[in-house]
């Protein structure tokens, strides 16, 4: 088939070259000209694993275009995805201006039967609303907007496309169901559940599903402060929990908060239509604020249990919001950092991926290439992302780097008694913290070590 996709950002790239993977003829549009201008050379201008050879693969194949010219994108298409930006608006509600400006920059260009696919997340009644504003556009024309949320994770979204968990189909008339479902065709094929519904639904879902996933992290989070308090170990409780299926074991990881592109904006607009609809969504709101102080009362704790004073240096390994991605929007450093500056510290930053993002949003920070270096002189260090690379350090090089001995691990990457052994006092959510060895055989005492001892004669 033939589908044009209208943003030619994170969203519109994935899943324009993962439609053409499966076969249809894809024109990613984008009123950037030298967006498009580097995509038909195949060079990206976002970071995802896998896919830049994704892509230059199916600009190989000859299914994947670009063009800066709508109706050359446009016309002829069966389906139109729109996969434009909807940031949050001042009072928490999404932004919806690009998605309309989108639906009226393409009215004109539309053939009877082609059917626009809201792929953007967009809040419920919005499939409805473009119906409405390209049907002024286009006076008596027969309008169809579908709806088919994507639930791609920055870092594995190839992955999350070509095996869903599920896909979402909404549609309100038979005809743009049967254009969505030719559109997914190979996964029926696959088995992969499908959910046929209303456009409605499909856009509830979506919000719910995102509001559900972020709720089970602020779960944890605070679970992990109980534990800690009362001397349990929150990987094991996590474990216990996951176990039962009804809970599933998956984003039961204590963090320094969820951020991203999605997470913060999503509960922000689920809890703003709830307000809109006279339905609120008490839990949503709560976790919303949870999230927020989580990263403040962190950042109070590096200095806190740190005794950091103005003027010493605190080495931050990990700014992007999450591994694998060049991402940092409401990333936990750019919360826990800029507070550490207001405080008098020194700051300096490692990331594998995200250095030159970060760099736009943050000021007087030193920033490093190299993860050791950045620990040079540290009094403390502090892990916000979970990098493979950040699991794997030589916690005694890094030490013998470090003024000081504090390491706080807030994605519990470390072991304990490696951190221990190397002379650190590690600081990880959800457990008991580990002071450094000081003699052979001496077991760590004080508040570093609440385990209640064993008896001597069992
Ligand atoms: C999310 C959804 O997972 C995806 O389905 C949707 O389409 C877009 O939003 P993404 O924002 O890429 O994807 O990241 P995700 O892997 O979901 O992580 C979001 C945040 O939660 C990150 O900050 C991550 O570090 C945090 N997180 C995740 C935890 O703190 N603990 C966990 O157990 C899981």
């Amino acid at each position: 088939m033939k589908i044009a996709i209208v943003g030619s950002g994170y969203v519109g790239i994935t899943t324009g070259t993962c439609l053409a993977k499966l076969g249809h003829d894809v024109c990613c549009l984008d009123l950037n000209r030298e967006r498009i201008t580097m995509l038909q050379k195949g060079v990206l201008p976002i970071y995802e694993p896998g896919l830049d050879i994704a892509l230059n693969e199916m600009i190989g194949s000859g299914r994947m275009h670009f063009s800066a010219d709508t109706a050359e994108a446009v016309q002829g298409a069966h389906a139109v995805f729109i996969a434009v930006g909807t940031p949050s608006g001042a009072d928490g509600s999404i932004d919806l201006s690009q998605v309309f400006a989108a639906g009226r920059s393409i009215a004109p260009h539309l053939m009877a039967g082609t059917v626009v696919v809201m792929k953007s997340t967009v809040v419920a009644g919005t499939a409805q609303s473009m119906r409405e504003i390209i049907a002024r556009e286009r006076g008596a024309f027969d309008v169809r907007v579908a709806s088919n949320p994507e639930f791609l994770r920055e870092g594995s979204a190839i992955k999350d496309f070509m095996e869903p968990d599920r896909i979402v189909l909404g549609a309100d008339d038979p005809y743009s169901m049967k254009v969505l479902r030719k559109i997914y065709a190979p996964f029926v094929k696959e088995q992969a559940p499908i959910v046929e519904t209303r456009t409605i639904n499909a856009e509830l879902i979506k919000y719910a599903a995102n509001a559900f996933l972020a709720l089970k992290i602020g779960f944890i989070n605070e679970v992990a402060d109980l534990c800690e308090n009362s001397g349990g170990d929150v990987s094991d409780v996590a474990r216990g929990i996951g176990l039962d299926t009804r809970i599933g074991a998956a984003f039961l990881q204590p963090g320094p908060g969820y951020g991203g592109s999605c997470f913060p904006k999503d509960t922000r607009a689920f809890a703003s239509t709830g307000r809109e609809y006279g339905a609120r969504q008490h839990l949503v709101e709560a976790l919303i604020s949870r999230n927020d102080e989580r990263k403040k009362h962190l950042a109070q704790r590096i200095i806190r249990e740190g005794s950091l004073n103005a003027g010493q240096r605190v080495a931050v390994l990990g700014l992007a919001f999450k591994a694998n991605t060049d991402d940092v929007r409401e990333a936990a450093s750019l919360s826990i950092i800029p507070h550490l500056q207001e405080r008098g510290l020194e700051v300096a930053a490692h990331d594998p991926k995200a250095l030159q993002t970060a760099s736009e949003h943050l000021a007087g920070v030193s920033l490093h290439e190299d993860a050791y270096d950045c620990c040079r002189g540290a009094d403390a260090v502090v892990i916000l992302t979970e990098w493979e690379e950040y699991r794997a350090l030589d916690l005694r090089r890094l030490r013998g780097l470090m003024v000081g001995d504090h390491l706080f691990d807030y994605r519990n990457l470390l072991e304990p008694s490696a951190a221990s052994e190397a002379g650190l006092r590690l600081v990880s959510l959800g457990r008991v913290s580990a002071a450094p060895a000081s003699r052979k055989g001496v077991a760590p005492i004080g508040s570093w070590d609440r385990r209640v001892a064993a008896p001597e004669h069992i």
